[in-house]
């Protein structure tokens, strides 16, 4: 065949195919600790056998529809980004997108040109490499939350990293993968520099509703923040639609103006029938985020109390980020195969950030409990011998 672009061979293959491998042999059920997801079925309500999706008197469902996306949906969002997260967005100024994933990867194009940097504050959703990658722009890993933890200075952090081709920085709270959920002063810490260095700020928000110490900030809410960030929200977390593929940015009209091109000459537009499962999802929610909060807070603290493992609670987000440098005799990617033929897959450290090679992600709201508690003990059993 004719020779592949280097943009595309640049990103790398999943780091979890050797594991899948070795989890194959595993004679009993295998535990996928390692995936970002819920047990838990959507709110009723949004469920699409509860829609009525065929009698829309638009039929709008077999129709292509706007590349905004679906107006309802766009103004029931707008005052959800109002009254929960202080962000004052006009309409023109949400775009749906087909998930968080989507909306990250247009806000990149929208923002950054090829051969630009993007900060990525580290340890950091590992996708967010890629969608970078896929665009020609250059990737930069800042260890971030972790030595923030540990005293360090945001702003310094920061400053150390940047250079004349620095276009923006991606920032996560609560954090995937270690849970850290910054205050509203690092927030503005990540503000102040963005600001003196003229970046575009790409907030990542799909945890906002799994925040259990503290409240959730979101970033483009703070003085100086509105004109340069973009934030993204998805339906798959808080909701428990990541199979619906539906998520949304926030930001100034003239940057989802850009991004909504990239939108359209993707997907064209999010499907009708997912737009009114989200919308379904956002109206009727309300009950459902806070019991899944209650029982995902439960399992956090019945996975840190169970680990062999110490690691630090995390104040959001639905994981477990865990060092197992002191198990791993040197051989961390041994170690998490030899897990993963014991029955359990986590995802490896190394998708977070070059810094983190030793540790592993372990999601402990994927299964449900019983399955969680199995999984840990063969975990435990693997660290202990
Ligand atoms: C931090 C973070 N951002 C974005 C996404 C992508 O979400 P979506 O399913 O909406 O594409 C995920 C999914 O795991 C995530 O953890």
């Amino acid at each position: 065949m004719p020779r592949l672009s280097a943009t595309a061979a640049a990103i790398p293959p999943s780091l979890l195919l050797r594991l899948f491998e070795r989890a194959a042999g595993y004679a009993g059920e295998v535990i996928p600790l390692h995936i970002g997801d819920t047990h838990l079925g959507p709110p009723p309500a949004s469920r699409f056998d509860r829609l009525g999706l065929d009698d829309a008197p638009s039929c709008w469902l077999y129709k292509y529809g706007p590349a905004a996306g679906w107006a309802p949906l766009i103004e029931r969002i707008a005052a959800k980004l109002a009254a929960r997260n202080r962000l004052a967005i006009e309409p023109a100024g949400v775009q749906i997108t087909a998930g968080a994933t989507h909306a990250l990867s247009c806000a990149v194009g929208a923002v950054c040109d090829p051969g630009d940097e993007l900060l990525l504050l580290a340890p950091h959703w590992p996708l967010v490499r890629g969608i970078a990658q896929a665009r020609a722009v250059v990737p930069v890993e800042v260890p971030f939350t972790t030595p923030l933890r540990a005293g360090g200075d945001p702003t310094a952090i920061l400053e150390a990293a940047i250079t004349p081709r620095t276009r923006a920085l991606y920032v996560s709270t609560p954090n995937n993968p270690d849970g850290v959920v910054l205050s509203a002063a690092e927030l503005a810490a990540v503000v102040a520099v963005a600001v003196r260095h003229d970046l575009w700020i790409l907030s990542d928000e799909v945890y906002e509703d799994y925040v259990y110490d503290g409240a959730h900030v979101s970033i483009g809410s703070l003085p100086g923040a509105a004109e340069r960030t973009i934030t993204v929200f998805s339906f798959s977390k808080g909701y428990a639609q990541a199979g619906l593929r539906v998520g949304y940015a926030a930001g100034p009209v003239g940057a989802i103006a850009a991004m909504r091109k990239l939108v359209n000459h993707t997907v064209y537009n999010v499907p009708h029938a997912v737009q009114r499962a989200a919308l379904a999802a956002l109206d009727a929610g309300d009950g459902f985020l806070g019991e899944a909060r209650a029982r995902s807070q439960a399992a956090r603290d019945r996975a840190v109390a169970a680990l062999a493992v110490a690691c630090a609670t995390p104040a959001g987000s639905t994981y477990l980020f865990l060092d197992l440098r002191p198990f791993a005799a040197g051989d961390p990617d041994g170690l998490l195969e030899r897990i993963a033929a014991a029955g359990v897959v986590l995802a490896p450290g190394r998708g977070f950030g070059a810094a983190f090679a030793g540790w592993a992600r372990l999601c402990f709201t994927a299964v449900d409990e019983a399955r969680l508690a199995t999984g840990i003990a063969r975990i435990n059993a693997i660290l202990g011998g």
